[in-house]
């Protein structure tokens, strides 16, 4: 088996790797990198539960060789939050009750996070749309939609407010640059 050498960004950690020709980069995350957050359901590109975002777009990455992922930017769902931060999407994932499973949370987590930065008002169908490809075997998606709604919302309504002790000037999502990517729109926190 012939290998490639590869530059990839993880989690904003730039990764010089020597990959199989035939790895996927589902494998390189799992078992190279040991980012074990992201999970194996079919190998087929039919459960979503590999989801990450490769380039800012949602992916299946059972389906991406690891070799395709050369030069790009990889978010998986251990790089969401911000230092131990908890975006406003994970923590409504968690209030709701959204978090019914280990398995298919970060898939659903990280297909809802590429929508909100693309449509940070998604209505409802929107949402189901996006976790179309994302499916739970057990318990059901209303929980996960309302917590998808409940970010959308929380998100409107702190770019709304203006900064504690701030000077009535605005307190919108283009005035949180310290590091606190909860009251910004764009709210992954890589
Ligand atoms: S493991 Fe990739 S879609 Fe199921
Ligand atoms: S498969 Fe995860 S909650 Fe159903």
């Amino acid at each position: 088996m012939s290998t490639h050498s590869i530059t990839v960004t993880v989690n904003g950690a730039k990764e010089r790797l020597e990959v199989p020709s035939n790895m996927t980069l589902l494998q390189l995350l799992r078992e190279n990198l040991a980012l074990t957050g992201t999970k194996n359901g079919c190998s087929a590109g039919e459960c979503g539960a590999c989801t990450i975002l490769m380039n800012d777009e949602a992916v299946n990455s059972c389906m991406v060789l690891a070799v395709e992922a050369d030069g790009a930017e990889i978010v998986t769902v251990e790089g969401l939050a911000d230092d131990g931060q908890l975006t406003p999407l994970q923590e409504a994932f968690v209030e709701h009750n959204a978090v019914q499973c280990g398995f298919c949370t970060p898939g659903m987590l990280i297909s809802a996070h590429a929508l909100l930065r693309r449509d940070p008002h998604p209505t409802e169908e929107k949402i189901k749309l996006a976790l179309v490809g994302n499916l739970c075997r057990c318990t059901g998606y209303l929980r996960i939609v309302q917590a998808v709604q409940m970010a959308a919302e929380r998100v409107a309504q702190q770019a709304a407010s203006p900064l504690p002790g701030g000077d009535g000037g605005g307190g919108g999502a283009g005035a949180t640059s310290a590091g606190n990517t909860s009251i910004s729109p764009d709210i992954g926190g890589a």
